[in-house]
């Protein structure tokens, strides 16, 4: 039995304000959903303080963006994962695309911020996915496991035992252009045969999720839930894609 997961990643957007009146909005409407379901939001590091104030006590979860790979220390503009987990952050995405393509951070560090969130009782939310020209290359399956390998070597066969693994074919993110359920099945079908003992792992599909493709991507065997990016900004469009998920994984 796998919990079904819908994340909202905010990225580079909001103002104090409108951080907290989209989280008021979400969890007011989460009362209409499904109880198995979590529901989780990732505001920028600076809104926390705002969202965590509407967020506690109540199901809607936190989670942050990124975090960095050491704990404390020399390393400007850096925020480490104890300070997110005072403030009730529980997830934290790692290795999203944006981080490893845009910022061009590498396998290597990935897996030592995934460590550090992992140290720190938090729970990753670790992206992997192919650029376009890796698919058209047909490589898809090696990328993909060579990032799910780079954990595996610093943490050894446990370490996705706790986590939730995204799925997010770079190709999709922000283009409007979603895999179809086959392609998106085919590649989670594969994540969980690399991963030891992955029966219960919830692994998320990620890239240009909309109320109206949600419940497609949503009913194939081995995509848990979604981590959305723009339709995460809007509550009612959010609460839709939730309400997609399916009860029984
Ligand atoms: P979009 O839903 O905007 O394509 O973004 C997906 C994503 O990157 C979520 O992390």
């Amino acid at each position: 039995m796998r919990t079904p997961i819908v994340a909202g990643n905010w990225k580079l957007n909001g103002t104090r304000a409108s951080a907290r009146s989209l989280a008021q909005s979400i969890v007011d409407g989460l009362s209409q959903l499904h109880d198995a379901l979590r529901v989780i939001v990732c505001p920028t590091f600076v809104h926390l303080g705002e969202v965590a104030e509407v967020t506690a006590g109540t199901p809607l979860a936190l989670g942050a963006q990124d975090a960095a790979d050491q704990q404390s220390g020399a390393f400007t503009g850096e925020v480490a994962a104890p300070m997110l987990a005072e403030y009730g952050c529980r997830y934290v995405i790692i290795g999203h695309s944006e981080r490893r393509h845009v910022y061009g951070e590498s396998d290597t560090l990935t897996a030592a911020k995934y460590a550090a969130v992992q140290a720190a009782g938090l729970t990753p939310i670790y992206c992997v996915g192919e650029t376009l020209e890796e698919r058209e290359s047909g490589t898809t399956q090696s990328v993909v496991a060579r990032q799910l390998r780079a954990v595996r070597d610093l943490l050894g066969d446990t370490c996705f035992a706790d986590a939730v693994i995204a799925y997010e074919p770079v190709w999709a993110i922000g283009t409007g252009r979603t895999a179809s359920p086959e392609q998106a099945q085919d590649v989670h079908s594969f994540i969980r045969g690399e991963v030891p003992d992955a029966q219960s792992l919830s692994i998320l599909y990620g890239g240009s999720v909309k109320p109206g493709n949600a419940g497609e991507l949503f009913a194939m065997p081995d995509i848990d839930g979604g981590l959305i990016g723009g339709a995460a900004l809007d509550a009612a469009d959010f609460l839709a894609i939730c309400a997609a998920t399916r009860m029984e994984q």
